[in-house]
C-alpha cells in the first residue's frame, strides 16, 4: 500500500485552480491524509461550489474552513477550528497556495497594486505560519523519527513561481513584466528562506514550490500544463522532500530554481 503523504494538511485558497486540484488529488490518492482542511474565503459563495461538492463526497476527510489569509480574525478562527478537529494531534503540512496577480507593467503599477499583491502573497503566508506554528511544532514532536524532516512530519510549502527568480528574470521579463507579482513572490521566497532557518530547531521543513505555468484563472488558457498534470508532479515532489530541500525553490518536477 502506498505511504500516506501526511496525516493532516491545510491548503489555502482551495476553492478553485491549483488549490482545488491539490485537495482533489490528495483525497483521491491511494492513501489519503486522515484530515484535509480546505481553506477558502467564501465557503458558501458560488465560487466554492466545486469544493463543497468534493467535501460532501469525502465528508470524513475534508473540512472546508473559512479562511481569508489577509484577515487576522479569519486566521485565528480557522486555527481554532483546525485545532479542535485535530483532537490533540498536530498539523503536519500547510500549503500556502492562496495568491493574486494583477496586470503589472510599470505604467499599470502604483502603491495600491504593490501593497495589495504583497499583502496577499507575502503577509498572508507569514500570518498563517505565525498562528499555526504551535500546531506544526506539535506534529513535529509527535513524529517517531525526531531527526528527519519531511512533509509527513511537519512542513510549510509556499507556492511561489519561476517569475520570482531574480537569476532567471532576464529570460522571461519581457513576456510577463508583472512588477507587483514578481516582487511579492521574490519576497515570499525570502520568507521561505528565513522560516527554514528559524524553524529548523522545531523540525519543520519549509520550502517554495513552482507549480509550472498552469491553466487556471491566473495562468490563463494558453498555459501548457493542466492542473491535473501540475499537481500530480507537485504531490510527488512534496512527498519526497527531506531536510536537504528545506529553504529551496523547486519546480513541479523537482528541479531546483535559482533564487
Ligand atoms: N497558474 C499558474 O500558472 C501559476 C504559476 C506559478 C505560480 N502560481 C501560484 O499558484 C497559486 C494558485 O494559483 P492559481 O493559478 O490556482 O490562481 P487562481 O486560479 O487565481 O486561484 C487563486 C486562489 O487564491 C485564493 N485567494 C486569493 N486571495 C485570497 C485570500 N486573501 N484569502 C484566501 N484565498 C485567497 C482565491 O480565492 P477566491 O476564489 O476567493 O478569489 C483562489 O482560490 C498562487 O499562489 C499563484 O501565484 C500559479
Amino acid at each position: 500500500m502506498a505511504s500516506r503523504i501526511c496525516d493532516s494538511v491545510l491548503v489555502t485558497g482551495s476553492n478553485r485552480g491549483i488549490g482545488l486540484e491539490l485537495v482533489r488529488q490528495l483525497v483521491d490518492s491511494p492513501s489519503p491524509p486522515v484530515q484535509i482542511f480546505a481553506g477558502c474565503r467564501d465557503p458558501s459563495g458560488p465560487r466554492s461550489q466545486a469544493l463543497q461538492e468534493l467535501a460532501q463526497k469525502h465528508r470524513d476527510v475534508i473540512t472546508v474552513v473559512q479562511l481569508d489569509t489577509t484577515s487576522l480574525t479569519s486566521i485565528a478562527e480557522a486555527s481554532k477550528l483546525v485545532e479542535t478537529k485535530l483532537k490533540g494531534r498536530g498539523l503536519n503540512l500547510i500549503i500556502n497556495n492562496a495568491g493574486v496577480n494583477v496586470p503589472g507593467s510599470l505604467a499599470e503599477t502604483g502603491i495600491q497594486e504593490m501593497v495589495d499583491v504583497y499583502t496577499t502573497n507575502v503577509v498572508g503566508p507569514m500570518l498563517i505560519v505565525k498562528d499555526f506554528h504551535p500546531l506544526l511544532c506539535k506534529a513535529a514532536a509527535q513524529f517517531p523519527h525526531q531527526t528527519n524532516m519531511s512533509c509527513k512530519r511537519s512542513a510549510i510549502i509556499n507556492v511561489s513561481t519561476l517569475l520570482s527568480s531574480i537569476t532567471r528574470c532576464p529570460e522571461n521579463f519581457s513576456v510577463s513584466p508583472m512588477y507587483p507579482y514578481r516582487v511579492s513572490k521574490a519576497a515570499l521566497n525570502m520568507l521561505t528562506r528565513c522560516l527554514a532557518e528559524d524553524l529548523k530547531k522545531d523540525g519543520i521543513l519549509v520550502m517554495s514550490l513552482h507549480p509550472g505555468w498552469v491553466q487556471t484563472e491566473m495562468g490563463g488558457p494558453k498555459a501548457p500544463l493542466t492542473t491535473a498534470e501540475s499537481i500530480s508532479g507537485l504531490i510527488k515532489v512534496i512527498a519526497s522532500c527531506t531536510e536537504k530541500d528545506s529553504g529551496t525553490l523547486l519546480d513541479w518536477e523537482g528541479k531546483n530554481i535559482p533564487w
